[in-house]
């Protein structure tokens, strides 16, 4: 078996952090979206104000502690003391005028689309997974799906954000800042992605132990592409339910179209053509799709999901059919 790049010494950690620095789907330093551009803007403002700031004062401190060497004439020692806690007052002034300055433009800029949204969605924190709904142009009802967010290139679209449980946070570095998920609270954020691709949130509040198993996939595509997708995820699902599912599953979970209607856990219409399981714990395929329906107390310990028992050719019956769930 290969080693992991991590046992492999320095070469395999340096290995390690270029690979790093050359992902960037989960990145505030990588933005791709107006409203983290905005706080990227601000955050780079803040670094150089802060920093100079921090310059000047260490090179104060040094400077002074090589003047007191220096037997110096009390007088005119009281004149340089005045003079710099003078230069040292405009610093503070000018510095922070600068950042109020700063962080209002960006404020601004947050709030800049807040009147032409194009697309509602509504974000729903549970411990651990997300629940989607999309309002639907075409009928006006909700388009319910789970774990993996699309949004449409160059549109905004406006989520609204809540909690079934405990406090979240909703937070896709690459696209906009974050926000907490707070019960019995609507929180909104607005989304206006300007590169298509893939990126990955991640729930940013603690929220119990598997807080770290709380990702999200985030799919940008081209407005077509989005529609169609939205379109195909409105469908029902093309086959009926087998018996083991239903027995097995139904109760927590809904597949449109069949007699699973379950709300516990998330929607199953589609889950096959999304990238992972288990909000971002597990790659999607037919294997680990059998090991999440099976063992999912090991693969995700303390996760609201039961071990239904159940023999192992039922559990491939299952695993075969939420893989063609397409
Ligand atoms: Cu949800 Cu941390």
């Amino acid at each position: 078996m290969a080693r992991p790049l991590m046992t492999r010494g320095p070469a395999g950690v340096a290995a390690l952090l270029l690979l790093a620095g050359c992902v960037n789907i989960q990145s505030p330093l990588a933005p791709t979206g107006d409203q983290a551009n905005a706080l990227h803007r601000l955050l780079v403002l803040m670094t150089i104000v802060c920093g100079a700031v921090y310059a000047v004062v260490l090179g104060g401190l040094v400077w002074s502690l090589c003047r007191a060497r220096q037997r110096l004439k009390r007088d005119r020692d009281d004149r340089l003391l005045d003079r710099g806690l003078w230069t040292a007052a405009a610093v503070i002034v000018v510095g922070l005028t600068v950042l109020i300055v700063g962080s209002f433009v960006a404020e601004r800029a947050l709030v800049a689309t807040r009147d032409d949204p194009v697309l509602h969605v509504r974000v729903t924190g549970h411990q651990w997974w997300w629940r989607i709904q999309y309002r639907d142009p075409a009928s006006g009802g909700w388009v319910e799906t789970a774990n993996e967010l699309h949004l449409p290139v160059g549109r905004t679209t406006r989520v609204s954000l809540g909690s079934a449980d405990v406090i979240h946070s909703f937070w896709v570095p690459n696209v906009a800042g974050k926000i907490d998920m707070i019960p019995g609270r609507r929180n909104q954020i607005d989304l206006t992605p300007r590169r298509a691709g893939w990126f990955r949130g991640q729930c940013a509040e603690f929220c119990g132990t598997q807080h770290a198993h709380m990702a999200l996939d985030v799919k940008v595509d081209a407005p077509a592409d989005f529609d169609r997708w939205l379109i195909a995820q409105a469908r029902p699902a093309g086959t009926g339910a087998p018996a083991t599912f239903v027995r097995s599953c139904a109760a927590c979970h809904t597949v449109r179209g069949t007699s699973a209607v379950g709300r516990a856990g998330p929607d199953l219409t589609h889950v096959a053509a999304r990238r992972s399981i288990a909000a971002g714990t597990l790659p999607m395929t037919r294997g680990a799709l059998q090991g999440w329906i099976q063992q999912p107390q090991a693969l995700k310990p303390g996760t609201s999901m039961p071990a239904v028992p159940m023999s192992a050719a039922d559990g491939l019956a299952v695993a075969d059919y939420v893989a063609g769930l397409r």
